[in-house]
């Protein structure tokens, strides 16, 4: 028979845990019980394209050196939820362009403005960021730097994020207005304008490995729809490490109801109910 075709036998629990244990300690991404055949799924597909029929193998394939780098990356890819569009969350873009306003009108700006979108997909969201960002610039005519720093675990994410091209579905979400500044036809597909384009630096990135990523202080931290997929600690203890990112009266935006027990010394709430955003304290600010 041929492989395409082959059934392969069913995770047994403990390849199931030994499967989920691999893909947590790796990616901070937590399997539940019942997305088990998910899992076997994605797994026994890619299987099937290598022509092994054993799964253990097939571990000691993916966890095995320089090749076995590469195939977890492919592996990855299938198994992270990759869902996003552009503005996805209107709120909390528009309060990023409101902050960005407000240090152009109290002249707060530093020598740039540097924004990071944390598991960045494929692309919409640091798109959509600098779109914002580069509004307020345009309006106000001035031409500060800055730019969007965007990544990710999946590479193949990250290869079509550069390319910036998308199906006009994916821009429901955009304004007529945002449409024609900031899209152009490309086929049936639209593309990100180059000027917007050249704003954002795709970049592969585990975040739970937070200290091999670039260290460039941020003004603005945009962590959505992550974490969710990661137990509590670990979500508080890679918030924790992203305060460290910020400049003094940076901020970090997560998903609403992203997580509900976060504190942290530095971070005061800010923005409303309908985000979740925090803004770091500045050296020598009064405490509250
Ligand atoms: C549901 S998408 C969210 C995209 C975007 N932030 C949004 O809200 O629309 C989740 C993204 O997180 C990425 N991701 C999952 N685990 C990750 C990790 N450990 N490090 C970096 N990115 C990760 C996935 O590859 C995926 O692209």
């Amino acid at each position: 028979m041929v492989w395409s075709l082959r059934a392969l036998p069913e995770l047994t629990d403990t390849e199931f845990q030994q499967w989920s244990k691999l893909l947590e300690d790796r990616t901070g991404i937590q399997i539940a019980p019942h997305q088990r055949v998910f899992l076997q799924t994605q797994i026994a597909g890619r299987m099937r394209e290598l022509e092994c029929g054993d799964y253990n193998t097939y571990m000691n394939q993916v966890r095995e050196g320089l090749q076995g780098m590469v195939e977890w990356s492919v592996l990855v890819d299938r198994l992270v939820v990759k869902e996003t569009s552009f503005f996805r969350h209107r709120p909390s873009i528009e309060y990023v362009r409101r902050l960005v306003q407000s240090r152009i009108d109290n002249q707060a700006l530093d020598d740039s403005f540097d924004v990071w979108s944390v598991g960045c997909a494929t692309g919409e969201e640091p798109y959509a960021l600098a779109m914002a960002v580069n509004d307020c610039f345009e309006l106000a005519a001035i031409d500060p730097y800055f730019g969007v720093t965007a990544t990710d675990i999946s590479l193949p994410s990250l290869h079509k994020a550069r390319a910036g091209i998308y199906p006009a579905r994916k821009v429901d979400h955009a304004t007529p207005q945002e449409r024609a500044r900031y899209f152009c036809p490309a086929g049936q597909h639209l593309q990100v304008v180059e000027k917007i384009r050249d704003r954002v630096c795709f970049t592969h990135g585990n975040v739970l490995e937070l200290g091999k990523m670039p260290a460039v202080p941020m003004d603005v931290i945009f962590c959505q729809n992550v974490l969710i997929y990661f137990r509590r600690w670990r979500r508080r203890e890679i918030l924790n490490h992203l305060v460290d990112r910020l400049k003094p009266n940076g901020v970090l935006i997560v998903g609403l109801g992203e997580i509900t027990d976060w504190n942290h010394p530095k971070m005061k709430r800010v923005g409303g109910e309908e985000i979740q955003a925090y803004q770091r304290s500045a050296p020598g600010a009064a405490k509250s």
